[in-house]
């Protein structure tokens, strides 16, 4: 899967992709991030990306033109599944989500900053909208981080069978369980038996207990949803 991202502070988007399981996925020719800097676009001798908006107002608005050239620049050689425009007004960003877009071989994703993008280019190219939670961000980049690193730990063969995406939280409307390494005492606090007997089943049965706990206690919305089939 390739994911091209546009930004105005595309130094914002270049260390995620570089390290640990994302980087790995990388070298193995699975997951590609192309950070697109929109300044490349600029239709004026400034290199000016952002005007101010129609109508007053405090911020800038990310132009028409820089957006519209770059966008059809990268489709004359990728045909994207969607075009995605990271902003507060998207749609909630989940696992669910995040399984969907990780099927997909191409994907665009635009990062407003400032005021945002003008709606005209919404209107044009954008196919989806995502929010990362209910919360203001500066710019889209660190939310684009965010969706990208989600979707690519999910593509085939990123992730070994240790770490397998199949017992992430929330893959089943489930928090994870917890997790223990060594030493089996630590400070006076105790690894649980179970795990140091290691009978698969038992341990197997035991997360799946303290895992439905723990969401009954932290999340039961989560649980709620399971019987709705969402
Ligand atoms: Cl996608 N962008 C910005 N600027 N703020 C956000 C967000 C996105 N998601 C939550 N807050």
């Amino acid at each position: 899967m390739k994911i091209d991202i546009i930004s105005v502070v595309p130094a914002l988007l270049e260390s995620p992709f570089t390290h640990s399981i994302l980087k790995r996925a990388n070298d193995k020719g699975l997951f590609e991030v192309n950070i697109i800097n929109l300044r490349d676009f600029a239709i004026n001798k400034h290199n000016q990306v952002d005007d101010y908006q129609y109508g007053g107002g405090a911020g800038m608005v990310l132009m028409c033109e820089p957006l519209a050239k770059a966008i059809e620049h990268l489709q004359q050689t990728t045909t994207y599944d969607e075009i995605i425009y990271m902003t507060p007004d998207g749609e909630r960003f989940n696992q669910q989500t995040a399984n969907r877009l990780s099927l997909k071989e191409n994907l665009l994703i635009i990062c407003g900053h400032y005021k945002g993008i003008d709606e005209r280019i919404r209107q044009l190219y954008i196919t989806m909208e995502i929010s990362i939670g209910d919360y203001v961000l500066s710019g889209g980049e660190l939310a684009a981080a965010v969706v990208a690193d989600a979707i690519g730990r999910l593509i085939p063969g990123v992730l070994n069978n240790e770490t397998s995406a199949l017992f992430d939280s929330f893959q089943d409307n489930l928090l994870a369980p917890p997790v223990y390494t060594r030493p089996a005492d630590f400070r006076g606090l105790q690894v649980p038996e179970i795990l140091l007997q290691g009978d698969p089943k038992k341990v197997d049965d035991w997360r799946h207990e303290q895992a439905l706990n723990r969401t009954q206690e932290r999340r039961p919305d989560l649980l709620e949803r399971e019987y709705e089939g969402q």
